[in-house]
């Protein structure tokens, strides 16, 4: 078994773990009180739900929660638990926020919304869940001004369609509007600006073949691509979804790969508006999982995020098919062009923002410096006005997850906060919670916890509400 994402720090840790009051050091800031959660896959590798080594894809193992309470200056406790769906569905493995006094960990593309306590403990699928057509996104993205959720959902099992949605305050289903696009693509992210929903039709795409469990697209012949094409427009018969959703349990590989024949388009979505509003807009092929932020500057929209050559074009485990780069999408909505600028040499993924900051004029973002695919070893800096990048290596073999920025008060300036993360030492075998100055990348606090976290996808700070 070479599969590099059940090994090192990605293998799944086996035992859910209770610790309190963990060693700290430097100084946490006395008005952080919440809690740092972050979620990721953690495979069972036997029994019931075990996965396939050989195929197992990063993205589609059991979720699993970490939570790290904080309050007065001390690490209070740890818990990590699984996330306990209910029948066959996957547990959400990809993101884990705070929305209306709750918390919910997340997976695009199929497993609604799941609800878990302060402590981690599965409740059950969110009360929402059912009012959303199939599937929800990893990354929905709550409006500073209003307090809303809003979200980008698609599901394989819909064809062309997927669907622009908005939670209100209190987590109830406000607004839901079906969006026609190309095919049908892997959407991770979207992005939000003050006017418009930013969504990205890339050539990520559903790929029936790997569902089936045969080779593929690019390995595969011609007169299956024609009939994958025709699949990702329509929606599936309910009795071809059942069937393939009960084909051997839940699935060992990741259904989409890249398509060569598929356009790449960011659409303008007017945010009261439908499918027939929507203003496309060409782009050089490539793929984004993930948005820094967005903002309309005039007649322009300006989206700042991830960019990856291609995705799913060599490599079905993990994401990785070279280096990707911070990259600004402007979006000329006269002349109906978009131009594309790369910000600096630097590899990296898992970019974030000051989020009171969501869909307007941002100058600061932190990302995830790689030298290679995850995780990665540095915490990044962006100033996207002065045009610098600042990095931050974390020292010889820590690995570095995504680290989020946490404001030191409500109407602190953008980069006055602190940033955090897991980062995972590979001699001790243990993980710490690391803060950073947000402003220099200097060292504030670490809590030492007595376990791993393995590395996952993403982690927000839920603060205790008042
Ligand atoms: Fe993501």
């Amino acid at each position: 078994m070479d599969n590099r994402y059940l090994q090192g720090n990605f293998a799944p840790v086996t035992d859910e773990v209770t610790a309190f009051d963990l060693p700290v050091s430097g100084t946490i800031p006395d008005h952080l009180d919440g809690r740092y959660l972050r979620i990721g896959p953690n495979p069972r590798l036997d029994g019931p739900g075990a996965v396939d080594p050989d195929g197992y894809h990063w993205f589609i193992g059991a979720g699993m929660a970490h939570g790290l309470r904080i309050a007065d200056g001390s690490a209070r406790w740890y818990r990590n638990r699984w996330v306990r769906p209910e029948g066959d569905e996957l547990a959400p493995n990809t993101n884990i926020v705070q929305h209306g006094g709750r918390t919910m960990a997340l997976v695009e593309a199929g497993s609604p919304p799941y609800e878990l306590t302060d402590e981690l403990e599965t409740v059950g699928r969110c009360g929402f869940a059912g009012d959303l057509a199939a599937g929800y996104t990893a990354h929905p993205h709550e409006d500073p001004t209003t307090g809303e959720l809003h979200a980008l959902s698609y599901s394989w099992t819909r064809g062309n369609r997927v669907d622009y949605s908005v939670l209100d305050t209190a987590g109830r289903l406000r607004h839901q509007v079906e969006v026609e696009v190309h095919g049908s693509p892997m959407m991770h992210d979207f992005a939000l600006t003050e006017h418009y929903v930013v969504i990205y039709d890339l050539p990520v795409t559903f790929d029936i073949d790997m569902v089936a469990g045969k080779m593929p697209r690019p390995l595969r012949l011609p007169a299956r691509l024609a009939l994958n094409r025709v699949i990702g427009r329509n929606p599936l018969p309910d009795a071809l979804v059942g069937a393939m959703a009960r084909g051997n349990g839940a699935p060992s590989q990741l259904p989409y790969s890249w398509d060569d024949d598929y356009p790449a388009r960011i659409g303008l979505l007017p945010r009261e508006g439908n499918s027939a509003d929507v203003r496309w807009f060409e782009i050089d092929p490539c793929y984004v999982f993930h948005t820094l932020n967005a903002y309309e500057d005039g007649d322009e929209v300006v989206i700042d995020a991830v960019r990856h050559e291609r995705m799913f074009a060599t490599e079905f485990t993990g994401p990785y098919e070279g280096l990707s780069s911070l990259v600004r999408f402007t979006v000329d909505t006269v002349a109906g062009k978009v131009r594309e600028h790369r910000y600096d040499e630097h590899a990296q993924e898992f970019p974030r923002h000051d989020e009171r900051l969501t869909g307007q004029r941002h100058r600061f973002g932190w990302s995830v410096g790689l030298d290679g695919p995850a995780p990665g070893d540095s915490v990044l800096k962006h100033d996207v006005v002065g045009a610098t990048t600042l990095a931050r290596p974390l020292g010889a073999g820590k690995e570095v997850g995504e680290f989020c920025f946490v404001p030191h008060a409500d109407d602190a300036a953008e980069d006055s906060g602190v940033v955090m993360g897991y980062v995972h030492d590979r001699v001790t075998g243990l993980s710490d919670l690391v803060l950073l100055d947000a402003e220099t990348l200097e060292d504030v606090a670490a809590v030492h916890l007595p376990v791993r976290v393995p590395a996952g996808f993403h982690g927000n700070w839920a603060p205790t509400a008042s």
